[in-house]
């Protein structure tokens, strides 16, 4: 695997190559980035990853100082699984100066994790478009673990006509069914075991929606009073219509209930489809 720090390096080195299917990271990888990769795999003859840890999406007071690095173990954890390319800038290469041109997103990015991180989308979306300008992708792959995340990249896809298909991974979880995330490592081993909590309630809420129940109001507020009888803060659990992720009408298929709490200094976030 060739590891390439500047943006005219990276360039120099894709030029001429005709399918390449990138996934963007921000390191300390688990098996749900190395799951990702493998799908870029099955699209394309050149997979490019990328590692950085974004500021930009990263609110004040938040763990961008504190959020792991581990570049070493990255960087074989990547070559094993057959990655071509890693694109791992400075900060000082993306951002050499003030990035005061930032995107504009559509509302729904106001909501859910956006009501608790404001600007946190922007961020992310800001670094994804000059990622996808850089390595200029035919094919991205995001994990649907960060479900709000990967419904904004589509948008941006669509709306500014970018030439890319995303192509979207299942959750990877552990085996107890918490889903696998670089900031599991924040939790405490007590915390660890409560952590599984957040699926439970998502599971449970899944579950009734499946069966046909419609009052979600109702399914959301036990969840959330349950998660909170136990200690956790919880930012939002709420269900959601899956394609828009408006507020889902009681007609509404596809649906998908999504959460964010803390656990003590840990945010954890999770989601399940239910259709
Ligand atoms: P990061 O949190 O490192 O995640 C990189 C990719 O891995 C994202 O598409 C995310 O959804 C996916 N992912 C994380 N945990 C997963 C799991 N358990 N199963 C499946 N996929 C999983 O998301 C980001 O970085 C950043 O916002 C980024 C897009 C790189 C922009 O900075």
């Amino acid at each position: 695997m060739e590891v390439l720090r500047t943006i005219s390096a990276l360039r120099e080195r894709l030029k001429g190559e005709t399918g390449i299917a990138f996934v963007p990271t921000m390191g300390n990888l688990h098996q749900g980035h190395l799951e990702l990769m493998r799908i870029a795999r099955e699209h394309a003859g050149c997979v490019v990853a990328s590692l950085f840890v974004n500021r930009l999406q990263f609110g004040q007071g938040e763990d961008f100082d504190r959020y792991p690095r581990t570049f070493n173990e990255d960087c074989e954890k990547l070559g094993k699984a057959g990655v071509d390319v890693l694109f791992a800038p400075e900060e000082s290469e993306l951002y050499p100066v003030l990035q005061e041109v930032t995107l504009n997103l559509p509302p729904i990015a106001e909501e859910l994790c956006g009501a608790s991180r404001p600007g946190h989308f922007r961020g992310m979306a800001t670094v994804v478009l000059k990622l996808f300008n850089i390595v200029r992708p035919d094919y991205a792959v995001f994990g649907k673990k960060d479900c709000q995340q990967l419904h904004l990249v589509r948008k941006m896809i669509s709306q500014l006509d970018l030439p890319i298909s995303i192509v979207a991974g299942e959750t990877v979880r552990e085996a107890d069914g918490l889903a696998m995330s670089s900031r599991n490592r924040y939790l405490t081993a007590a915390e660890r075991l409560e952590a599984t909590r957040l699926h439970y309630n998502l599971e449970k809420v899944k579950l009734a929606l499946v069966a046909g129940e419609r009052d979600f109001r109702r399914l959301e507020s036990e969840a959330r009073q349950d998660l909170a009888n136990r200690g956790w803060k919880v930012d939002y659990l709420e269900v959601r219509e899956a394609e828009s992720l408006e507020k889902p009408g009681s007609s509404d298929k596809k649906l998908v209930v999504l959460g964010a709490a803390w656990l003590g200094k840990t945010r954890l976030i999770d989601n399940l489809e239910a259709s």
